[in-house]
């Protein structure tokens, strides 16, 4: 019974449920974020291109300013399981940005226009410079952020997660923190450069509500055609899609892992059902020879 509870342990951990290990946010008086329904989620879980090339838009033309994204190359846009954007597409976004290279004959760093197989480049030289800019707050860089914010599920809840493979708190959190913004409630003073929100840890963040350089404070959007696919730009759509860009960027290969976690699971299915008939057919020999 240890041993093959131990190894269920192992099964779960190789369909990647090891995100439920991840440290939980300090609640500080927060509300939990409302649960999403994602395409990407259950075992069989696959992203919508569309929103992915959508999220990509947004994080592009609002966040980038203030938040990295370190660890994702240009070319990864165009990968499988990813945006899938087409590699003449990719290359001529690469080529938009300016990336520091160097040194050159003359031991002087230069800027040239980006390359597929460049990194994103950072949006301040370093943290210092970020603090100074954002009144002492880092921005934190999104390369993984949709899997390093988490919180407390609570029982029953983290018990079903298991069987459901929910996995998604991350995107969830996003997509609340986003909307989260609200009037501080009465006898809560917010200082100077921090902003009420009520599902960040705290409820007081260094952070402007950013969305509304695309949807202003009654929730219409500055720009009808901000999506050029006919998606309408509601502030709940337009955090849905950055929060799901967010989680492809924290987990590029999702679709891989989930597809080899199904066959995986299909395969032992399988295999322990043939065991079963065998395991019949050698006793049933055994007990007619009593
Ligand atoms: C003007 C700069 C700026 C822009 C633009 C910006 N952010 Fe931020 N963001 C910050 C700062 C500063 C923090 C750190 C806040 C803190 O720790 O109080 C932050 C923190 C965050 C966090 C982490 C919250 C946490 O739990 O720690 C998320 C998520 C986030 N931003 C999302 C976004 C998204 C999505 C966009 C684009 C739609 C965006 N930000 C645009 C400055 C910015």
């Amino acid at each position: 019974m240890k041993i093959a509870s131990r190894h269920l342990v192992a099964a779960f951990a190789l369909l990647g449920l090891s995100g439920l290990a991840a440290p939980a946010l300090a609640a500080g008086g927060a509300e939990h974020p409302p649960a999403q329904k994602w395409s990407f989620s259950g075992p069989f879980g696959t992203f919508d291109r569309a929103q992915l090339q959508r999220g990509f838009k947004v994080y592009r033309e609002v966040c980038s300013s203030c938040h990295g994204l370190e660890k994702i190359s240009f070319r990864n846009l165009s990968q499988p399981g990813g945006p899938g954007f087409t590699e003449g597409q990719v290359k001529t976004l690469a080529a938009e940005y300016k990336v520091k290279d160097g040194p050159n004959e003359s031991g002087d760093m230069f800027e040239r226009p980006g390359r597929p197989a460049d990194r994103f480049p950072a949006p301040f030289p370093n943290a210092e410079a970020a603090k100074a800019a954002n009144g002492g707050a880092v921005p934190p860089d999104f390369s993984v952020i949709a899997k390093a914010r988490t919180y407390e599920r609570g029982f029953p809840m983290w018990l079903i997660d298991i069987f459901t493979q929910y996995q998604e708190q991350g995107p969830d959190y996003i997509v609340a923190l986003l909307n989260g913004y609200e009037v501080a409630p009465k006898g809560v003073t917010v200082e100077a450069g921090l902003h009420y929100n009520k599902y960040f840890p705290g409820n007081k963040i260094a952070m402007a509500n950013p969305l509304v350089a695309v949807i202003d404070d009654n929730g219409k959007p500055n720009d009808p055609g901000f999506y050029t696919d006919g998606t309408p730009v509601t502030r709940e759509q337009v955090a849905r899609d950055l929060a799901a860009f967010l989680m492809w960027a924290a987990e590029p290969k999702l679709e891989e892992r989930k597809h080899l976690g199904a066959k995986v699971m299909l395969w032992l299915l399988l295999l322990a059902g043939l065991l079963y008939f065998t395991k019949k057919r050698i006793w049933s020999r055994l007990e007619g020879a009593h």
